[in-house]
């Protein structure tokens, strides 16, 4: 049966995702910016992947819109936009859509669905998790640079299952679990190297390559995980080592690494964090939703993140010194060297 969905904010996830639907025949409706939808209304909607797919939507197949529109039955809606612009997104959504219209938070950190939910309380916010990267390479082109399974919060109904059956028909996969918490935290872990790599200025693939920068996203799991421990926080695996593992993996010396972490290298070229193209941009960042979460959980336990607080301070001042750390100089920075 074709869905109504809508796109809550279509940026690189938005447009991958609703591209996604809209490709298996659902109805999408996108929202997002004038930059975004004029690309898209140019130009129609242009999908590829690391697996070679590549989809063209027509802009006569995009319905697309600057709020969301008042009174539009969805079947779901993506809430797709970065974590600084949660409540307000979560609350043009309370507006317009009708009382217990389902609301997935695809968006990285562990509190964007319970920060839309609290701002959107007659809507029903589950929390979902992107495990891949998606750029925009050019307008209104959109590319996924790396693989994996989406993973939402179950809810009643048949929405989930038929978004998961589109999502299937373009190679993308679906599974829904009742507790997102764990992979939320997991996911959080490997977000740690967004940062990293923003502040390298080089592409992943090539910043995960030198040991310096591994040796300081090790450094930040280690300091997230020992606090995870405590607090009895637990993080799902959700690379082929369990995150203790990984970190001992990060931290080996390079020729060792590539061998042993070819699955975690299997990221094309042009895969970069979406918080360099931030930095880069000179947006706010999505640092206080990775690096502030762990130092809030410290806080919590009376205790100090002191690695994450650093992280967290150079992507804030970043505007101030805009010029990338090598690998040795940001362990310097985050006082590991
Ligand atoms: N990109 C990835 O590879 C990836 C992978 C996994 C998870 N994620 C997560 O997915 C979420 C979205 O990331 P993204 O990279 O897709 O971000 P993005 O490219 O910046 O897309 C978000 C878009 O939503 C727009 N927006 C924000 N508030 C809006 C509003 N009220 N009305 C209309 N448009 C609005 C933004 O415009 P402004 O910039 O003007 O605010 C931006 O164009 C983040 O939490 C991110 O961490 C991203």
């Amino acid at each position: 049966m074709k869905q109504t969905v809508l796109v809550m904010g279509a940026g690189s996830v938005g447009c991958y995702l609703g591209g996604l639907a809209a490709g298996a025949g659902h109805l999408v409706h996108f929202v997002g910016r004038p930059r975004v939808l004029s690309a898209l209304a140019s130009q129609g909607l242009t999908l590829s992947d690391c697996d070679g797919r590549r989809l063209h939507l027509d802009a006569s197949q995009l319905q697309l819109h600057e709020a969301p529109p008042r009174g539009l039955v969805a079947d779901v809606t993506l809430l797709c936009v970065k974590s600084g612009a949660t409540a307000e997104a979560a609350h043009s959504l309370h507006q317009a859509l009708l009382p217990d219209s389902l609301v997935l938070s695809m968006q990285n950190g562990v509190g964007n669905a319970e920060r839309a939910q609290a701002a959107a309380p007659m809507l029903a916010v589950r929390a979902g998790m992107v495990p891949f990267n998606v750029a925009e390479l050019a307008p209104g082109h959109y590319h996924r640079a790396t693989s994996g399974q989406l993973v939402v919060q179950s809810a009643p109904g048949p929405a989930l299952d038929q978004l998961g059956n589109a999502f299937a028909l373009q190679g993308v996969r679906l599974r829904q679990e009742e507790d997102l918490r764990a992979i939320q935290w997991g996911k959080l872990l490997l977000n740690l190297n967004n940062p990293v790599n923003a502040l390298s200025g080089l592409p992943l693939r090539a910043q995960l390559l030198q040991r310096g920068y591994r040796r300081c996203l090790a450094a930040l799991q280690a300091e997230a995980l020992d606090l995870m421990d405590s607090a009895k926080v637990e993080a799902a695996q959700l690379t082929p080592l369990p995150p203790r593992r990984l970190v001992q993996l990060l931290r080996a010396p390079t020729p060792l690494f590539r061998m042993l972490a070819s699955r975690m290298l299997q990221i094309d070229d042009r895969a970069r964090s979406s918080m360099a193209d931030d930095l880069r941009l000179g947006r706010p960042t999505e640092i206080d939703a990775l690096c502030g979460e762990v130092v809030r959980l410290a806080h919590r336990q009376g205790r100090q993140a002191p690695l994450n607080a650093r992280m967290l301070t150079l992507v804030q001042a970043w505007s101030y010194a805009p010029q990338p750390y090598g690998p040795r100089e940001l362990e310097e920075a985050l006082g590991l060297a």
